[in-house]
């Protein structure tokens, strides 16, 4: 796939499909306006007729057949007095999704010459590359018939308002496609199923990616390797397993040598059964993507060595399954963690905070810039906030601000939780330093207040993405997300 960006006329321009934007009060934009005028008006009489009426996200193909373009496509772009950065980005995955479905092979959108209120030319072209490259991936599917045929569109390109923004709109999308390919990276490892995507098969991906790029290196630890770590708490974890755990630890030496790294830990429970505490057999499929939180680590790294990315970060992934045996961790159980800190497991479903307290501990070593955790954690986290917006929790507001922040600048959006020391009371154990769940009530903040304490003198943020991980029902599969906010985060921070 090329993506680029031009200045200059709509009318003019040779291409497969021209993607013009119309809006709700029927309002042709500049650029419709143009093609409309090469179409012989035929864009105005469907809006007369109320044929098109600008919704946003309405898409609808026109035929064009001749010079200099064979199709137009006409995108509702809403109402204008509200057109901003996500109308601009939605506009564009509808955009996308019907771009893909139709023959063209390639294409020039305007829809970023209109002007986008809280956006310029490189996010417009940064959202636009992320939006096509995810309209074009394609699940990995696993069937015995044949595969559905790939989309034909290799060329990409959004025109600008004037020639001095080409440049910056330009760079927008490149790091658009660098994003684009790490959700990728994401979506087929948490797509796949948990007797593929295993601990040692996400170690593989992890020195495959590795392989492709100078700037990186990659490390496995195996059990033996974590014993001799004293990761009580992560090995309670596996132990009910057949299925081999690993710490996998990738980087990317992208900054100064002996500049202090940001680290992303991820959560990799590649199926969670819930182990002894078992998980009901409604929706349990679905644990296949609580490895989503290290998929996305693993992403957002490919997406830094992709971008050239000028800092250090280093990804640690913590991947095991959890699940029930006779060698499985018992409720009332108690393990030591690799702080030394012990826990009373009252619940073997609660393992995603037992992987990740050791992976914080061992991340110590590396001495932070600030270290963020991602994890599929907790149900409550879904209860709270639903699909749409990840939580944040943090023991550094300005880093839990600056992570909100890359949220809504990618349209991948976090909210902060606050973490007040009455949360972390409800974590107190009659035999352990403490437990490792307790009642229902505020089950996400009280997961990171679990965290947390494994986190003193550290710049440390938490974001649970239980809800926006992936999308269940009939649309079942990896969002990506939330590979553009920590990627933004990296080229911000
Ligand atoms: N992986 C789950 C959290 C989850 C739930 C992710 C739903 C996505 C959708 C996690 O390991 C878990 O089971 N958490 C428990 C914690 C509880 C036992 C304290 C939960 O949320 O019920
Ligand atoms: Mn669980
Ligand atoms: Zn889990």
């Amino acid at each position: 796939m090329r993506y680029f960006a031009t200045s200059g006329s709509a009318a003019s321009r040779r291409t497969d499909c021209a993607i013009v934007g119309l809006y709700e009060s029927g309002a042709l934009t500049a650029a419709a306006t143009q093609v409309d005028a090469v179409l012989g008006g035929r864009i105005a009489a469907l809006v007369r007729r109320k044929d098109l009426n600008g919704a946003a996200g309405e898409t609808s193909m026109l035929d064009a057949s001749g010079v200099p373009f064979q199709r137009v496509l006409v995108v509702g772009l809403g109402k204008k007095s509200q057109f901003g950065r996500k109308q601009y980005h939605k506009a564009l995955k509808s955009a996308g999704a019907a771009l893909i479905k139709s023959g063209a092979r390639d294409a020039v959108s305007y829809l970023s010459t209109e002007p986008v209120s809280d956006t310029d030319s490189y996010y417009r072209g940064r959202l636009a590359a992320q939006a096509v490259a995810s309209a074009l991936y394609r699940v990995p599917v696993i069937r015995s018939t044949r595969q559905p045929p790939k989309p034909v569109l290799n060329k990409f390109g959004i025109a600008v308002a004037t020639r001095a923004q080409v440049k910056e709109a330009e760079r927008g999308l490149a790091h658009g496609r660098g994003i684009g390919e790490g959700m990728a990276v994401c979506r087929d490892l948490a797509n796949l199923p948990a007797n593929v995507c295993t601990p040692s098969h996400l170690a593989q991906e992890a020195r495959r990616i590795a392989k492709a790029h100078e700037t990186m290196r990659v490390q496995v630890l195996d059990e033996r390797q974590m014993k001799q770590l004293k990761m009580g708490s992560l090995l309670s974890v596996t132990g009910g397993t057949e299925e081999p755990a690993r710490l996998i630890v990738l980087r990317h030496d992208g900054g100064p040598k002996g500049e202090a790294p940001i680290v992303l830990v991820g959560k990799g429970v590649t199926f969670d059964s819930g182990g002894i505490s078992l998980k009901q057999p409604a929706g349990m499929d679905e644990m296949k993507f609580d490895m989503t939180g290290a998929a996305s680590v693993l992403g957002a790294l490919k997406a830094a060595a992709e971008i050239g990315l000028r800092k250090n970060v280093i990804g640690v992934v913590a991947a095991c399954e959890n699940m029930p045996s006779g060698r499985a961790t018992k409720p009332g159980d108690i393990v030591t963690s690799m702080s030394g800190q012990t826990i009373e497991v009252i619940n073997t479903d609660a393992e995603g905070r037992l992987i990740l307290c050791d992976a914080l501990t061992y991340a110590r070593r590396f001495k932070p810039a600030a270290i963020v955790d991602i994890a599929t954690l907790t149900g409550a986290c879904v209860v709270a906030l639903g699909a749409h917006i990840c939580a944040v929790m943090s023991n550094d507001d300005s880093l839990a601000g600056e992570i909100e922040a890359a949220g809504r600048r990618t349209d991948d959006e976090a909210w902060q939780m606050p973490m007040a020391e009455e949360y972390h009371e409800q974590l107190k154990s009659n035999f352990a330093d403490f437990a490792n769940s307790c009642g229902r009530d505020g089950g996400a903040i009280t997961a990171a207040c679990f965290l947390a304490k494994f986190t003193d003198g550290m710049r440390w943020a938490h974001i649970d993405i239980a809800g926006t991980a992936y999308r269940t029902g009939t649309e079942k599969g990896s969002t990506g997300r939330p590979v553009p906010l920590l990627v933004d985060f990296l080229l911000n921070s």
